[in-house]
């Protein structure tokens, strides 16, 4: 059956093609549009002056329609908030000397080794059901607070379940290399071996995974031990993404280059030297490795933010993300992500749209199939609550600006 929706003051986001530099401020839109909608993707779109043949038609009264956000990098699952840490901050306590003192991951870890499946899988639900309602349509969603082989596959057994039980697109990304146990501590290079050789084997027999990653960090991963890991994955077919120099200069954009990374997240720490080579990575024929910002963790842990606005002005296709998770970003709106991308690091409504949509699919290699409202993609979209919606966005930051959320075509109402 085909859907016609009619009646769209502007319909925004209507290609699927990675945004570079300063592509990204312009946006590419009809006005007084139509969306042609069968099996879930979008069959055809264009002027309302002239309506191609369809079955039933649903008016959207004259409001705008932007597709549904993509958020590559989240850690949606875990057993419990972190907000004791949070006031050990305000009182002067930095992420590092709270992570040495036992809390941070392992904090997270021991929580998550002690919960039950089912209660991971509510309590994420409801986080996802609230994404949704704030525009997300594609999310990932990491392990990494498991750091055992059981826990790990719990967690990842629990994004499975969540796979199941929402329309919208969640990728799994396997982060067994995320801290070290406590027991690994004096014998980092045992628990890398544990991670390729216990881990990845049961996670890929199982199907469980999409990507892997890594968090390569001074005082964390190693450039060599995150090298092992994203080439053992590889040899299992699972492509990689990293998390890199959020902390300092971690060597993790070079590692996630040279060995052909889909992204490098965080950035908080980059210089002119990272930047060319991430650019020089879009020659390369496995599509480049793109450079993904997380402004909710600078606003968070008071860090400088990622130079994102230099990186849009060298070129590159910058990305955005929540990173969700309940130590560095208890934050999972992409509407506040791209409020505080506009305010703090100088983005144009328009870039920051980019980085959340379409750019953010490229870094799930999906923009063919999400993040854009172009013949083939999936019908994700939203329907706005008023007129120049991408500046209201950031402009009312924390407020939803979303009248309708569709899923595949159809209107999504939580259950
Ligand atoms: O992306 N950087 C590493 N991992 C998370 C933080 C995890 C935590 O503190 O629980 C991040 O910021
Ligand atoms: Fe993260």
């Amino acid at each position: 059956m085909k859907t016609l929706f009619t009646h769209i003051s502007k319909l925004m986001g209507i290609r699927s093609e990675l945004k570079f530099g300063a592509e990204m401020n312009s946006i590419d839109a009809i006005e007084n549009a139509y969306l042609l909608v069968e099996n879930g993707r979008v069959v055809g779109l264009g002027s309302m002056r002239e309506l191609p043949q369809f079955d039933r038609e649903i008016s959207l009264e004259n409001k705008e329609v932007i597709p549904g956000f993509v958020d590559s990098h989240t850690h949606t699952v875990f057993a419990a908030p972190r907000e004791e840490e949070f006031v050990m901050r305000i009182k002067g306590l930095s992420y590092e000397a709270i992570a040495e003192a036992g809390g941070g991951i392992l904090n997270s870890a021991r929580k998550l080794r002690a919960a039950s499946e089912d209660d991971l899988f509510e309590q994420a639900k409801s986080r996802v059901a609230y994404m949704i309602e704030q525009g997300t349509t594609t999310l990932e969603i990491k392990s990494g607070y498991g750091l055992s082989v059981d826990s790990e596959l719990k967690m990842l057994r629990v994004i499975k379940r969540l796979k199941e039980a929402f329309p919208i697109t969640i990728r799994a990304t396997f982060l067994g290399a995320h801290a070290f146990p406590e027991a690994f501590q004096q014998r980092k290079d045992d628990y890398v071996q544990l991670v390729v050789k216990d881990m990845l084997p049961a996670i890929v027999a199982d199907d469980l995974a999409d990507h892997v990653d890594v968090f390569c960090e001074n005082g964390f991963f190693t450039e060599s031990q995150a090298e092992v890991v994203i080439k053992a994955a590889k040899r299992y077919g699972l492509p990689a993404k990293i998390h890199g120099n959020q902390l300092g200069y971690s060597g993790g954009v070079q590692v996630a280059v040279k060995n052909e990374c889909w992204s490098v997240d965080h950035l908080e720490f980059t210089r002119e030297e990272e930047w060319d080579l991430l650019t020089d990575s879009f020659k390369q024929s496995f599509g480049g490795t793109l450079p993904v910002a997380l402004p909710g963790v600078s606003y968070f842990l008071g860090l400088p933010y990622a130079q994102a606005r230099e990186m849009i002005e060298k070129g590159l296709p910058l990305v955005l993300a929540t990173d969700f998770n309940p130590g560095s970003s208890p934050i999972n709106s992409l509407q506040l992500v791209m409020s505080l991308a506009c305010t703090q690091m100088k983005l144009t409504p328009e870039e920051a749209f980019h980085a959340i949509t379409v750019n953010a699919a490229a870094a799930l290699r999906m923009n063919q199939e999400v993040g854009s409202l172009s013949p083939g993609s999936k019908a994700d979209f939203l329907v706005m609550k008023s007129d120049n919606s991408l500046a209201k966005i950031p402009y009312f930051m924390g407020q939803n600006q979303i009248d309708k959320v569709f899923v595949g075509g159809e209107l999504y109402t939580q259950h």
